[in-house]
């Protein structure tokens, strides 16, 4: 039995909690939502998750010291945007040499850093731990779907392989397969990146195109992660692999992704904006694009989806009229020109 304080008790925190008490591990919740905390340790009901109950001996606290103090693993589950501020109050609690899991999928728009890369950042400061050991997991998971036992795969990523294989031990069961993976930044640029061409792809099937439409986009969309990925030292791949094309999969073709859904009622008409506020909790894609936009400037590299979507959710362009300009651009070679044979 392994002690794991979670930090974030959203759809993917909880269904994570539920999965590893279940397999036997002593899990202790936390969020900065009190009313949240009260909520969930009373109703043992998570409101994204109406099928899931919570097992008798998950705990929950409001107390952020709690959830750090004398655990084998702390798993950060908040969305992308609250990883920093979460990491600095967390910061004076956490324990030199920690193991700490990230799940969230994003890249901060100023510093374009990576969510381990953030929480390195912030917990690295000082009063903060020292030698902390950072894995992301990520990969095809619908939460909706771990929350009922259905089979799930993942990957354990991080340069430190002991971490990443103790955590892979820890989160495998009947139901959960875990891989390991030391190209923690090609995982980490995948989990943000595919939100961005789900969105896309959402568009796509809003608009009211087909099959042929979401499967080039989903194939066009690994392409340009990949090359980006590449271009930034990243092993190609990881590309191919679960949190690449797998979890691009997953998030494009199913309606448990928001990112697809909020693209859908783009391409009906709906503002962004109102998109968002309908489809009700985090849209990561559209945090994701601003650094998206950026790390394609900064390594030079032709991201012609990632452009287009912005040119939809953030100028204002018509989705029918950003399709056609993808459509119309000059022809191409399928196979990639000069990073990697
Ligand atoms: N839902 C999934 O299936 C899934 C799967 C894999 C990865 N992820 C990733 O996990 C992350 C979290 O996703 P989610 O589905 O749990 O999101 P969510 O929208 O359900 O998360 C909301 C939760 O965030 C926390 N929160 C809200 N405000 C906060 C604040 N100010 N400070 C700290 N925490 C705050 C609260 O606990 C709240 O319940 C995202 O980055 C997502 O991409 C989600």
């Amino acid at each position: 039995m392994k002690r794991i304080g979670i930090l974030g008790a959203g759809t993917w925190g909880m269904a994570l909690a539920r999965m590893l008490t279940v397999s036997g591990n002593d899990v202790l919740v936390w969020s900065a939502i009190e009313k949240e905390i009260d909520s969930l340790s009373t109703t043992r009901k998570h409101p994204n998750l109406p099928q899931m109950k919570i097992p008798d001996e998950l705990r929950f606290t409001k107390s952020i010291e709690e959830v750090c103090k004398d655990k084998d693993i702390l798993l950060f589950a908040v969305p992308s945007v609250f990883v920093r501020s979460t990491a600095a109050k967390a910061r004076p609690y956490v324990a030199d040499g920690q193991i700490i899991v990230d799940v969230a999928k994003g890249i901060e728009p100023d510093t374009l850093y990576t969510m381990t890369e953030i929480l390195a950042d912030e917990l690295g400061k000082e009063g903060g731990p020292k030698g902390v050991r950072l894995v992301a997991l990520s990969g095809p998971t619908h939460a909706e779907e771990v929350a009922i036992d259905l089979p799930t795969t993942i990957v354990s990523a991080s340069k430190d392989m002991e971490a990443a294989a103790y955590v892979q031990e820890v989160f495998t069961n009947n139901v959960m397969r875990v891989y390991t993976n030391e190209d923690i930044k090609g995982v980490e640029l995948s989990g943000a990146m595919k939100n961005v061409i789900a969105l896309g792809v959402g568009i796509s099937t809003g608009l009211g195109y087909g099959d042929n439409a979401r499967a080039a986009l989903i194939t066009r969309g690994i392409a340009e992660i990949a090359r980006l990925g590449v271009t930034m030292g990243c092993n190609v791949h990881t590309f191919a692999g679960l949190a690449g094309i797998g979890d691009l999969i997953v998030t494009a073709t199913s309606m448990h992704s928001r990112n697809n859904r909020a693209g859908i009622l783009i391409g009906k008409g709906e503002t962004p904006e109102n998109a968002v506020k309908e489809v009700g909790m985090v849209v990561e894609g559209m945090n994701a694009l601003p650094a998206a936009l950026e790390l394609a400037e900064r390594y030079q590299v032709e991201m012609p989806i990632v452009q287009t979507v912005n040119a939809i959710v953030n100028k204002g362009m018509g989705a029918a009229e950003a399709v056609k300009s993808l459509m119309e651009r000059g022809l191409k070679n399928e196979l990639p020109q000069g990073y990697e044979k």
